[in-house]
């Protein structure tokens, strides 16, 4: 599948985004594991997460669909799932693998995850080490450190202090599951804190959670109690929209109900300090901050990103850099590298294609430069099968001169399976055309 995008006059009104993804994992598995049922809506309908209820059947949680985004979890308890008669397929989606490495560590029976060819390169020793440590017993390939990944679990799990070398919410989720599991504290730290909603979640639950400068606690005994969960919008998602609301001439987009959780909206800052005019409204929080988001078109200029803010918006880099593109004056990323092991490299991938746009940029080892102020011109570019580098270079040929065409964009259903269609709904005339 290819699409064909040519700029549009402006984009102009409001759109929902679909469901937070990383929120909806959560809620769907913590749901799995309380006791009593969790009814989740606005689920996120797109493969990951669709994937994650899928491993929780395989596990023998009951799953029904109400309705749009709306599902009951039937809670199996936290001793309640059962030996998988099948591998695991995450797809996709690293935070499942992830994330189920984390429960499974604590299952007294064995379990066989595997993922497509994306998820088969990324890393997950950074997981299976820690767990290793914690009792659990993985197998698999580069020493236990790529899928397909035999797990056995131990019961109880021992408590840890855990320093990772990545800020990775991943890792840290897993290690405070598995730590539901543990006869003692599981406490994670990190460089810098990542995206908090599985603390936030369990102690939602009923988990006994703490959090400090240091890093953050579960510690086991009691139970997850099953509670409603609606799920934000997805902040990763809108900011498809809210850089192009920025970028393209004359627009003004509006999208209700995001997320903005503080440990996620680094890309808000930034733009904001491009001189992007991006303003929040009717703020709410119901365990996860939300607000109104709008984003008018404005002259942007270059910056320099870095630091604890990269992981606060590093799902966000690839559009960031189609913003950087549109920016007067250069933009310059650093303590990036976390993105070379992302569904695609996306270092390497967003500066290879912008090039491609007439864009003049370096690749470098932890992040990029982008000279930025050049006219970008239409060309034929790939997302490397990584829906968000799909979504960022349509983005991008939203600004081109002429017509871009953005190859291989199936990929898109892993998180935004609507984006096209709501993206043609803020122009007057369709602006991204599918072209089988
Ligand atoms: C996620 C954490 C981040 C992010 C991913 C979702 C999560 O990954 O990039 O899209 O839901 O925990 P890392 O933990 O690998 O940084």
């Amino acid at each position: 599948m290819r699409v064909v995008v040519r700029p549009p006059r402006a984009l102009r009104g409001t759109v929902e985004v679909p469901g937070d993804k990383s929120v909806s994992h959560r809620a769907a598995i913590l749901g799995a594991l309380a006791t009593g049922p969790t009814e989740i809506s606005g689920f996120l309908e797109a493969e990951d997460c669709l994937g994650t209820l899928r491993a929780l059947g395989a596990l023998g949680v009951e799953v029904t669909r109400k309705g749009p985004g709306q599902y009951r979890v039937g809670g199996a308890g936290l001793l309640g799932l059962q030996e998988p008669d099948n591998v695991l397929d995450c797809g996709n989606s690293g935070t499942t693998a992830r994330l189920f490495l984390g429960v499974l560590a604590g299952q007294p029976f064995w379990s066989v995850l595997t993922g497509d060819d994306s998820l088969r390169r990324r890393p997950m020793g950074r997981v299976t080490e820690p767990l290793g440590q914690m009792g659990a017993t993985v197998v698999g390939r580069s020493g236990g450190s790529r899928l397909p990944l035999a797990i056995r679990g131990a019961r109880p799990l021992g408590g840890i202090r855990y320093r990772s070398p990545v800020s990775s919410a991943q890792v840290k989720s897993a290690l405070l599951l598995a730590g539901l599991y543990a006869d003692g504290p599981v406490c994670v730290e990190e460089p810098a804190r990542s995206r908090d909603h599985t603390e936030r979640m369990l102690a939602g639950f009923g988990a006994r959670v703490a959090v400090d400068a240091r890093g953050v606690t579960v510690t086991p005994g009691g139970e997850l109690r099953g509670r409603p969960i609606h799920v934000p919008g997805d902040l990763s998602s809108a900011a498809f929209f809210l850089v192009a609301g920025a970028a393209v001439p004359g627009s003004e987009v509006t999208i209700p109900g995001v997320g903005v959780n503080p440990t996620r909206t680094g890309l808000l800052d930034v733009l904001r300090e491009m001189g992007a005019d991006v303003r929040l409204a009717a703020r709410a929080d119901a365990g996860e901050p939300t607000a109104t988001l709008t984003a008018r078109a404005s002259a942007l200029r270059g910056t320099r990103v870095g630091g604890s803010v990269i992981v606060r918006l590093i799902d966000e880099l690839p559009v960031l850099a189609v913003a950087a593109a549109c920016a007067a004056g250069p933009t310059e990323v650093g303590d990036a590298a976390e993105l070379r092991v992302k569904e695609s490299d996306r270092l390497h991938a967003i500066i290879s294609e912008l090039g491609k746009l007439g864009v003049r940029a370096e690749e470098r080892a932890d992040g990029f430069r982008i000279e930025g102020g050049t006219p970008l011109r239409g060309a034929v570019v790939q997302s490397w099968g990584d829906h968000r580098m799909a979504m960022a270079l349509i983005v991008a040929g939203l600004v081109a001169e002429g017509q871009t065409v953005v190859e291989d964009t199936a990929c898109v259903a892993t998180s935004y399976p609507e984006f096209l269609a709501t993206l043609n709904r803020l122009a007057s005339e369709p602006c991204a055309v599918v072209e089988s």
